[in-house]
């Protein structure tokens, strides 16, 4: 069943809440027979783990503690992720799986939402192969838990709600974070880019940027709070401020946050190089928290194919942007996001990707085998290459890029660097944390250091990580 919900004043909306939310919290305590349990898995990008965090917050409120494991769950949450196939699959599988449970609890409420769920072809395979799943919704009317989760314990009936982008921002939900020293901030919702292999923009609508103020205050309070690492968030964060009455553009933005006093670090995701901008870099030169690093995803070195893929620059304003960055910051490091054996995408025209990997010498590389998504453009072009001829593309990436990584690791030893430690590796039991230029270091260390920042003298590149020792005299 599909329902229609009217927007009306904000102060209505508010009440209508709290009633949704006392009656959840007293049905579910009841289904459960103690203090409910909540298991939420989060898929994808930071912008779902950021709603997986506001969904957490809301769940809190209605009285849901959490667990780490399903079978000790009253209620499953899975926030899922469309961009690639092989995302989706992953969430089939694990969807089904929650039969069993479902079958060994009946009490048990399933709710799937998240990107997935905006492909209607794909809501309808999820509500038709799984019965059991009570709840899809998706990302737009997160703010509505509360009050579909009534529905679905009032009325026992199974609830689907899609598609309700709405004009405003909900600036008031709960956000329960999960990051330890590091927390994400929304900057802007949506994406308007529509590259031609995207999934995103279908899913997750059009952009909105958030006022500057809420955006200000709310990175305040977490600084304030002692977080140590704040990532602005969005799919495209140098076109934030569209839109906007107050004329705001991100550069401007970060300057400003980066006038707040403490120790602590700013970064931002995603940067799109069609707009990236000489002045942000500016400011990063200038800035005091910003670290000299970005993510700056080219997907193609090739011009033929950045075309195809309605990315809308090219490789030469790509590596302009590179060398600007480079002469107002020498020290900067670059990440990126590729793909490979994009629809027609020839062998020569990988060499260029290949080429501007060589050329720029990204300290880290996010690699994608190219996946066709229902409704994009892309997904109608003729892609004649096979999957296998593709694989060995990607092989011969990675092994390019390995050997930059470790020459970038290996100017990195003997000079002390910035942690912030984020917690222990698991297999070697050293603390893990990252360099300003977004590189892992390992290194021995008591816990107390952990969610803070470190001096660490870096001993040695091993491949993608750095093992290092406490810098004496810091
Ligand atoms: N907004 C960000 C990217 C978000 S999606 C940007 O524009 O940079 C994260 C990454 O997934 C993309 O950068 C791209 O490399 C990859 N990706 C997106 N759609 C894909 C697809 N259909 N197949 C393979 N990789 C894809
Ligand atoms: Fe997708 Fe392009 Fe938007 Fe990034 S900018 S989310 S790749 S459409
Ligand atoms: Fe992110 Fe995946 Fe959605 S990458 S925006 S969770 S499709």
């Amino acid at each position: 069943m599909c329902r229609v919900m009217v927007f009306i004043g904000k102060g209505e909306i508010l009440l209508r809440d709290d009633f949704y939310i006392s009656q959840v919290r007293g049905l579910m305590a009841e289904r459960a027979g103690r203090p409910p349990a909540a298991f939420v898995r989060t898929y994808g990008c930071q912008q779902n783990a950021a709603d997986g965090e506001k969904i957490k917050g809301l769940l809190a409120r209605m009285g849901f503690g959490f667990t780490d494991s399903p079978d000790s769950a009253d209620l499953i949450v899975f926030n899922t992720c469309a961009v690639r196939e092989h995302a989706e699959d992953r969430v089939f599988g694990n969807v089904g799986a929650l039969k069993n449970n479902k079958r060994r609890n009946p009490n048990l409420v399933v709710a799937v939402c998240g990107c997935m769920t905006e492909q209607r072809a794909v809501a309808e395979r999820l509500q038709k192969t799984f019965p059991f799943v009570d709840l899809i919704f998706g990302p737009h009317v997160i703010h509505k838990l509360p009050e579909m989760l009534y529905e679905v314990l009032a009325d026992s009936q199974r609830v689907l709600v899609l598609g309700q982008e709405e004009r405003f921002i909900r600036e008031d939900l709960p956000i329960r974070r999960d990051g330890g020293a590091r927390a994400w901030v929304t900057a802007m919702y949506g994406c308007d880019n529509f590259c031609s292999y995207c999934i995103v923009p279908y899913v997750r609508g059009r952009e909105k940027s958030r006022l500057p103020d809420n955006i200000y205050e709310e990175c305040r309070s977490l600084i304030k709070e002692g977080r140590k690492e704040i990532t602005l968030l969005g799919q495209n964060v140098n076109s934030y401020g569209k839109g906007l009455e107050e004329p705001v553009n991100f550069a401007q933005l970060v300057q400003r946050l980066d006038g707040i006093e403490g120790r602590y670090r700013l970064r931002f995701m995603t940067s799109h190089p069609k707009d990236a901008s000489k002045e942000l870099f500016d400011v990063m030169a200038k800035s005091r928290h910003i670290p000299h690093h970005i993510h700056l995803p080219f997907q193609s070195g090739n011009n033929r194919v950045l075309r195809e893929m309605n990315r809308r620059y090219d490789r030469e304003k790509y590596l302009s942007l590179i060398q600007y960055a480079r002469e107002v910051m020498p020290d900067i490091t670059f990440t990126s996001d590729v793909i490979v054996g994009f629809p027609g995408e020839t062998y020569e025209e990988f060499q260029d990707t290949l080429s501007l990997i060589r050329e720029v010498e990204f300290v880290n590389l996010f690699t994608f085998i190219y996946s066709p998504r229902p409704g994009t453009k892309a997904a109608e072009m003729p892609d004649p290459v096979s999957h296998q001829e593709k694989t060995r593309w990607f092989a011969e990436l990675l092994k390019v890029q390995e050997e930059i990584a470790v020459k970038n690791s290996q100017k990195l030893v003997e000079t002390v660097q910035e942690v912030l430690v984020e917690g222990r590796d698991e297999k070697t039991g050293l603390l893990s944390g990252r360099t300003a230029g977004s590189l892992v270091v390992l290194f021995p260390g008591g816990e107390e250091l952990v969610g803070q920042f470190a001096q660490v003298e870096v001993t040695e590149a091993r491949g993608w990580s750095l093992r290092g020792r406490m810098a004496e005299n810091h």
